[in-house]
Formats: C-alpha cells, structure tokens, sequence
C-alpha cells in the first residue's frame, strides 16, 4: 500500500553529509533510480496524487525536474515545459534570478507556450529553501500562468521553503 511504497522510497534515498560545501547533507535522488523497485514504488506515488490534479501543463526545474516531468506527462497525457538556467533556451524567454541552499543562479522560461490561466504543476526533485521553486512560480506567474501546485519529492522543512510559495506545495519525504 501508500505506507509501503513511501518506506521503501525513504530508503532509496542516499544521505551525503558535507555535500557539495561543509554543513549541507545532500539528499541524492538518484539512489530511486538506481533501485527499480523503489523507482516504481515512486512512479506510482506520483501518478496516484496527481491523477486528480486538473492541469494543462506540467514544468520540470533543471535539471532534477526534468527526470520526473516527463514521466507524470504520460500519465496525465499533458505537455511539458522546462524551466532551465539561463543561457540554454532559444526564442523569446522571461529570467528571473535567485538564491538557494548552496549559491545562486538565473532561471529562463520561453514565454511562447503559456497563455493567461494556462494551469501548470511544477516538479522538482527537492525543496530546500524555496528559492528555485520561487523563482519558477514568480516566472509562471508573471506570464500569466495559474499555478495549481508545486509537487516534490523531497522537503527540507526546517528552512520552511514552502513559505516561500504562493502555491499549494506537496512532498512525498519530509527531513528536519
Ligand atoms: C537543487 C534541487 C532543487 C534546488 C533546491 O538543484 O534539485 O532544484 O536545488 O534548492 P532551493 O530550494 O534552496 O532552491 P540545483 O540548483 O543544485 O541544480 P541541479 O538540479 O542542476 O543539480
Ligand atoms: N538542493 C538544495 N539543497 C539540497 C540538498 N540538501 N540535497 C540535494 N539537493 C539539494
């Protein structure tokens, strides 16, 4: 069931004190694809949530976004749109700038495949402070975008990134 599915996704996931700089613990998302069990046990995680969601388009932040994106697309048989740093999209793009747990960069949205009201599901692999997946919303939004809601696998909630968001958030796996 739900209970055993989320257990062994937990599990999968392989914890890297002092990563990539002194007093981060990097939560590497890559260990669920290395297990196929665990990969399937968070596929279908993923698809049971969003089932219910009413979207027109799914974004996926870059680049851990981009290994489940295209993944709920089929499910939901919806479109997908990246968000990338800056400098790696053609055609017209909107950037905005931000920090996060480790540094800062410039995210770019093309700008020519939302509309006004276009529903949108954001995913990424991790929120941390909230400083990427605020920047995507801020994007989105500012194109006109109603973002229905940021989903993670991943929720570091002492930095309370979700407050961040003025978007429902939901996660999968909690740390302190
Ligand atoms: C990581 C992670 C999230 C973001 C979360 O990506 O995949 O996108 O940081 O941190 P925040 O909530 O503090 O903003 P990163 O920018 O390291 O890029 P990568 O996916 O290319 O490794
Ligand atoms: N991105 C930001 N903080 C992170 C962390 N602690 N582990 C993995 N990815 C991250």
């Amino acid at each position: 069931d739900k209970n055993d599915k989320l257990e062994i996704l937990k599990n999968a996931i392989k914890s890297y004190p002092d990563f990539p700089e002194p007093g981060i613990i990097f939560r590497d998302i890559f260990g669920v694809f290395h297990d196929i069990v665990a990969l399937r046990a968070m596929k279908d995680l993923i698809v049971e949530h969003i089932l219910v969601l009413e979207v027109d388009l799914i974004v996926g932040l870059d680049s851990r976004g981009f290994l489940f994106g295209p993944m709920i697309c089929m499910e939901l048989g919806k479109p997908f749109l990246p968000i990338r740093k800056k400098g790696k999209l053609p055609g017209k793009v909107t950037q905005q700038k931000y920090a996060l747990e480790y540094g800062e960069a410039t995210f770019e949205l093309q700008t020519e495949f939302i509309n006004e009201g276009t529903r949108v599901l954001v995913v990424d692999d991790l929120l941390a402070t909230g400083g990427s997946m605020a920047a995507a919303v801020q994007l989105l939004k500012s194109v006109g975008a109603d973002v229905r809601e940021c989903l993670v696998i991943m929720e570091l909630t002492l930095l309370k990134g979700r407050d961040k968001l003025s978007a429902p958030v939901h996660s999968f796996v909690q740390y302190d």
